[in-house]
C-alpha cells in the first residue's frame, strides 16, 4: 500500500466505487481536475489501483481536509486514517496550525474517524435551501467592522463547503469584498449574513454565516432570494449554525453538518 499524487487516470477508477455520501453524484467529480492542482490530492494504491483519496487545501493557518474515500472493498483497516494522517504530516511540516473538516451529523463512521485522530466538534450547522424570488429587501453591505462585531458569534464561517477563521484580518477581506451583508434600523444592525458564490455548483449563491433578529434575517434571505432571481440562480444554499433558529416559508431544513477541528 503505498501513498501518492493522485492523478487524472485515477478519476475513472475512483469514481467508479464512490456513491455519494449524501445521495446523488458524487460532487468531488466536479472538483477532481481542479483538486489536482490545487492543495495536496493524495491517492492510496493498492496493486497499482488507485483504492482511496483525500484532499487538502491551505490557507493562513489552516489546512483543510475533504473528499475522504475508500473503496468499500478496502475499508476497516485503517487506510482512512492513514491518509488523513499523512495529510496532516504535509500540513505541518507546512507549519500550518490547524486542521479542520466538515462531516454530515449522519455520517458516524467519519465522525467516528475524525474523534480517534484527535478531532473535536468545533459546532454545528444546518443546511438549508430556498428557492430564488422576486422579493423586496433593506439591505446594505457592510462598511465596517464595528457595524457587525456584536453580531459574530462564531470562530468560523463557510465558502464554498469550506469553513474558514472568522478574524479580524477575514471581516476587513469580507468587508472589502462586499461579502458581508447587513439589516440596519434606527442606526442599529439587527443581522448579519456573509454570502459567496459557491465554486462547487456555478448557478448555486450561498450564505456561510447568519445571525440576528428574526425580521433581520429573513431580510437578508429576502435579499438572497431576489439576487437568486435576478442573476437567474438554481438556489440559495444556506449554511447556519445549528443554534440559529431559522423559520420562514419556503425554507427547506436539510441536513446538519459538524465542523471538526484539530490543533496540530
Ligand atoms: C469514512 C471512510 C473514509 C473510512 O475509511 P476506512 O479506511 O474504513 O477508515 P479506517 O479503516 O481508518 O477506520 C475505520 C474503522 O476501521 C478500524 N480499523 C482501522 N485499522 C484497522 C485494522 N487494521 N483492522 C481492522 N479494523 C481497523 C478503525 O478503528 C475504525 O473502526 P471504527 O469504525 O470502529 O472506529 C470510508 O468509510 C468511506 O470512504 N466512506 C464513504 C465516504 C465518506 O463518508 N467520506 C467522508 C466524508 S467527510
Amino acid at each position: 500500500m503505498q501513498i501518492r499524487k493522485a492523478t487524472k487516470s485515477d478519476k475513472k477508477p475512483v469514481l467508479d466505487f464512490c456513491q455519494s455520501p449524501y445521495s446523488g453524484i458524487d460532487y468531488i467529480a466536479n472538483v477532481w481536475d481542479f483538486w489536482l492542482k490545487d492543495g495536496a490530492f493524495l491517492a492510496m494504491e493498492h496493486k497499482g489501483k488507485p483504492i482511496g483519496v483525500c484532499h487538502a487545501s491551505f490557507s493562513k493557518n489552516q489546512v483543510w481536509i475533504e473528499g475522504l474515500r475508500i473503496n468499500p472493498e478496502f475499508r476497516q483497516r485503517g487506510y482512512g486514517s492513514s491518509l488523513v494522517l499523512k495529510t496532516e504530516q504535509i500540513a505541518k511540516r507546512k507549519n500550518y496550525k490547524i486542521s479542520r473538516m466538515i462531516i454530515s451529523n449522519d455520517n458516524k463512521k467519519s465522525i467516528k474517524l475524525a474523534k480517534s485522530l484527535g478531532y473535536k466538534i468545533e459546532s454545528r450547522w444546518y443546511l438549508y435551501n430556498i428557492k430564488p424570488k422576486r422579493k423586496q429587501s433593506q439591505i446594505i453591505p457592510a462598511t465596517n467592522p464595528k457595524q457587525i462585531e456584536n453580531l459574530i458569534d462564531s470562530n468560523t464561517y463557510s465558502k464554498s463547503w469550506k469553513w474558514f477563521a472568522f478574524d479580524k484580518s477575514a471581516i476587513s477581506e469580507l468587508i472589502k469584498k462586499r461579502k458581508i451583508l447587513v439589516f440596519i434600523q434606527n442606526k442599529k444592525t439587527l443581522a448579519i449574513g456573509v454570502w459567496n458564490d459557491s465554486k462547487i455548483d456555478d448557478d448555486v449563491l450561498q450564505i456561510g454565516y447568519l445571525n440576528g433578529t428574526k425580521s433581520g434575517m429573513k431580510n437578508i434571505l429576502y435579499h438572497m432570494q431576489n439576487k437568486g432571481y435576478e442573476q437567474n440562480s438554481r438556489r440559495i444554499q444556506i449554511l447556519a449554525q445549528q443554534k440559529i433558529k431559522l423559520k420562514m416559508k419556503d425554507l427547506d431544513k436539510r441536513m446538519l453538518f459538524c465542523l471538526m477541528k484539530k490543533d496540530l
